[in-house]
């Protein structure tokens, strides 16, 4: 049986990465960029380098995309040639771009006569090829079963989010969410242990620790709010109701920003106003959601 062969377009800091792992995992690699001289060190190491797009797609069965962002790969995908040359590949998308993009991407492909995975890194170039490195896939299911040996070369913490395309960019998304949340918690942080004269490089190494746990408790509010059952399971609301308002009178004591606090402390309190006092924390949920979606979701028989 011939080597398996993959075309990696985008040799930044990810494509470089990505080309470099399939080059040692025995893969006929071909390679495009648009900056050709990013090439050289994979040319060393055996990769081909293809002159233009069209022939990156013609040279492989599977062609892996990592560009810059959604204009990027829309421009790509435009590029003379490339969608005559997409007949009978897989596209795996591994730009982080939008749902819509990624949805974009599938229509694309089955225009084409491709099949089509769109993927999200949630890693750093030098966390790839680990047994654990976390990548979210969606997309064509077919293409899914016979694409998953190859990406977990990549890493394996491979999750497959099922076949709507969108599926991986919006995990993607709301997971960075909950990451700029927590950085801006982690900050805030750091300005009250400042404050006090507490070791802010200690606090960095205990919330460390706590993570795995706190995470977990994400995880079962995170089923709360899918079943939509808000019955005191783990942590009543209340309780951050005086732990938010605590943070906000120290912030004003200490003169550390309140931003953060106010907003946090705000939303509690309404929650409070709105008898969500007595459910579990996850209920703050209810006050986050505006109007008009709570009305659409209540007529499609969401639980209130
Ligand atoms: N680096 C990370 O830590 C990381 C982590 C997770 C996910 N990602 C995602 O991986 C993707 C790539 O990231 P990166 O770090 O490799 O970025 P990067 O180092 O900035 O590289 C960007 C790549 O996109 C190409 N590009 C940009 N605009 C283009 C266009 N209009 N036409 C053709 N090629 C174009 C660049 O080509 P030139 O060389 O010609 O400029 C380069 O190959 C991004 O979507 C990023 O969000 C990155």
């Amino acid at each position: 049986m011939g080597r398996t062969t993959v075309s990696v377009i985008g040799l930044g800091a990810m494509g470089m990465t990505i080309a470099e792992l399939f080059s040692k995992s025995g893969a006929r690699v071909t390679v495009y960029n648009r900056s050709a001289g990013k090439a050289a060190p994979l040319l060393d190491k055996g990769a081909a380098l293809a002159p233009d797009l069209a022939t990156a797609f013609a040279a492989s069965d599977t062609v892996v995309m990592c560009v810059s962002n959604d204009a990027a790969v829309k421009e790509l995908l435009a590029a003379p040639g490339v969608a005559a040359a997409a007949a009978a590949r897989t596209l795996i998308q591994l730009t982080t771009i939008s749902a819509e993009t990624a949805r974009g991407g599938a229509a694309w492909a089955r225009e084409h006569g491709a099949r089509y995975l769109a993927g999200a890194i949630q890693a750093a170039p030098g966390q790839m090829g680990q047994a654990d490195t976390p990548i979210l896939i969606s997309g064509d299911e077919q293409a899914w079963a016979a694409q998953r040996a190859r990406l977990s070369t990549l890493g394996g913490g491979l999750v497959y989010l099922g076949a709507e395309p969108g599926a991986a960019a919006t995990m993607d998304l709301a997971t960075l969410s909950w990451v700029y949340g927590g950085m801006l918690g982690f900050l805030q942080g750091a300005l009250i242990a400042q404050s006090e004269g507490v070791d802010v490089a200690r606090y960095g190494s205990i919330v460390r620790e706590i993570s795995p746990s706190f995470g977990a408790f994400f995880q079962h509010e995170g089923g709360v709010i899918a079943a939509g059952d808000f019955a005191i399971s783990q942590s009543p609301l209340r309780i951050s109701v005086d732990a938010t308002e605590r943070l906000l009178q120290t912030a004003r004591r200490a003169g550390l920003s309140t931003e953060l606090p106010e907003l946090t402390a705000s939303l509690f309190q309404r929650a409070l106003q709105q008898n969500l006092g007595d459910q579990e924390v996850a209920a703050l949920i209810k006050v986050m959601v505006p109007d008009a979606l709570r009305a659409s979701a209540a007529s499609k028989g969401a639980p209130a």
